[in-house]
């Protein structure tokens, strides 16, 4: 029996009870908080499993989502995609949860089965996210975002403006965090050389329409950017 047929079965009862529970906008609204709510505890305990994987941190994951938002608004994007592209900032990588540690923590160079396995990420994630409610578009995110904007990514092999543009953004704010923060084995990079090497890789590997935006925010809100980052403008340290 399904799980939600006893519920369907007593609704007609419910619904004719004196005062009348179903106030049906009311109704309406409380399931749409609940999802809301749903929507949410499960970004959280999914993004909690991603920490006990060591595969992000409290920090990248929040600054990416902040930086997703400003990007999404500089590019007219309507409101009512924000909350995607937060939830695409933080759960773009849970598909390395399919990914074994000993590639994912591998300290070497990565062999070229090693690294056809940890391609597969983007479809294990978007294995995952489509399950969740109403996240499709979440899941395509997730699914394109190691796509390049010249048809050389993964998995589609996408190009331009196939690549959607959720993806897009995506990908050029985490190459840009990727760069400028600092990892056991290196040193981040300053803002000005990550900067510079976003403005190489436009056109071929960005979007250069998402590149020019993610610029002018940096530039304009470099304190706050780099007070994310915990890194330098200018010096590397
Ligand atoms: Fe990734």
């Amino acid at each position: 029996m399904s799980t939600f047929a006893p519920m369907l079965a007593v609704a007609p009862a419910l619904a004719s009870m004196p005062g009348g529970i179903f106030d049906p906008t009311l109704r309406v609204k409380e399931l749409e908080d609940q999802l809301v709510s749903m929507r949410a505890s499960l970004v959280c305990a999914f993004n909690q499993l991603l920490d006990l994987k060591d595969l992000n941190t409290g920090y990248h994951s929040t600054r990416l989502a902040e930086w997703s938002v400003r990007v999404a608004q500089e590019l007219g994007l309507p409101e009512s995609r924000f909350a995607d592209m937060e939830v695409t900032a933080l759960l773009h990588d849970i598909g390395k949860i399919g990914v074994p540690d000993s590639i994912l923590k591998k300290p070497a160079k990565l062999t070229e089965e090693e690294y056809d396995l940890m391609k597969k990420h983007p479809e294990y994630g978007w294995a995952i996210v489509r399950l969740f409610p109403s996240f499709e578009h979440v899941s395509h995110f997730v699914l394109h975002h190691h796509e390049s904007w010249d048809g050389k990514g993964y998995p589609g092999g996408l190009k331009g403006t196939e690549i959607p543009l959720g993806a897009r953004i995506i990908s050029v704010i985490d190459s840009f965090d990727a760069m400028v923060s600092s990892r056991p084995y290196r040193r981040g990079l300053p803002m000005e050389e990550a900067l510079r090497r976003l403005i190489i890789a436009s056109g071929t590997q960005f979007d250069p329409q998402v590149v020019q935006c993610f610029i002018r925010i940096a530039q304009n809100e470099m304190s706050s950017v780099f007070a994310a980052t915990g890194t330098s403008t200018t010096v590397v340290l």
